[in-house]
């Protein structure tokens, strides 16, 4: 269920964030690989204060390897912050970040004191998918409810690890409007502001201009379109994509091209690189980074 956030839920959210952060060593922040930026919370920098924060680029088997290489780079060079690219839905693989929770908060492992790490990040990034991997079983609440629970569970990962069963779930990034459209090509949010066919349009000419090799092998095309509208004409037509009387059926070939994407099968497609970031950032309002 997507959450629609407003002041009040972001208050909230901060609110009970707040409350359990003195009980946590380690914040393990996760985001979608394809859109570091977007699925970014800049909150997380302030409530999580001096603690150490290893970011998780999740879904990184649908991203671009290249520029996956080029974020973890990116934010290694952070204090206190770690990154790593994960798959979470690969077997086994999430387990990856124990040790690096490890290394991260030394003086408490070095003590023999278990070291208390919390999952944050916006709807749909992978956190409860990274909990249940983590913890072996199926723990983690279905369903967004912004902030966390009152009754937090702490379970042991084994290796000196625990982890809060429920996550902090923030919001995402809110009033720059690239952010959105990535946001909502990837999926992570079902925004009815934004028409399915308008994410669609945007999502086509970003890969006409990003990847075009993709675009060819996967539609099977010697040649491509300029314009997004006309890609999506051809291959609408190519996939029977159509009303009666042969008018296009702009709606049915937006879903094929999404699904498509979203699911992988155009290969690793990252929406963002840090050169995106650094530009966006500074043309953010002050206003959208707490
Ligand atoms: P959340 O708690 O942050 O809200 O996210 P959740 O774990 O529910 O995961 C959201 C979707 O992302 C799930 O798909 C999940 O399987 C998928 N997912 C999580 N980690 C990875 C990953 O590393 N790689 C890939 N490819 N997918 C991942 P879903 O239940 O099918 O939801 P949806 O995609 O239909 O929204």
């Amino acid at each position: 269920m997507a959450v629609t956030w407003y002041p009040g839920h972001m208050h909230k959210a901060q609110k009970q964030i707040k409350e359990v952060m003195p009980q946590v060593d380690l914040v393990i922040e996760v985001m979608d690989a394809r859109i570091p930026f977007s699925s970014e919370n800049p909150a997380v920098k302030t409530l999580r204060g001096p603690r150490p924060c290893l970011k998780v680029l999740n879904k990184s088997d649908l991203a671009d390897p290249v520029i996956t290489t080029q974020w973890l780079n990116y934010y290694s060079q952070q204090e206190g912050v770690r990154a790593l690219a994960l798959n979470t839905t690969r077997k086994g693989e999430a387990r990856k970040i124990l040790n690096l929770c490890r290394e991260m908060v030394p003086l408490r492992a070095q003590r023999g004191e278990p070291v208390r790490t919390m999952i944050m990040g916006i709807p749909n990034v992978g956190k409860s998918t990274l909990i249940n991997a983590l913890a072996g079983r199926a723990i983690a609440k279905v369903g967004d409810e912004p902030a966390v629970t009152k009754q937090q569970q702490r379970i042991s990962l084994g290796n000196g690890i625990v982890l809060s069963d429920t996550p902090g779930i923030l919001w995402p990034r809110m009033e720059n409007e690239n952010s959105g459209y990535r946001l909502a090509v990837t999926g992570a949010i079902k925004n009815a502001a934004i028409s399915f066919e308008d994410v669609a349009l945007y999502a086509v000419e970003f890969l006409l201009q990003h990847y075009p090799e993709a675009l060819k092998s996967r539609y099977r095309l010697e040649e491509l379109p300029i314009a997004a509208m006309d890609f999506l004409e051809v291959i609408g037509r190519k996939r029977g994509c159509l009303r009666a009387g042969g008018v296009l059926d702009l709606h049915k070939v937006s879903e094929i091209l999404l699904k498509e994407l979203r699911s992988g099968k155009l290969g690793g497609v990252s929406l963002e690189t840090p050169a995106v970031f650094d530009e966006e950032k500074v043309t953010e309002r002050p206003s959208e980074s707490v």
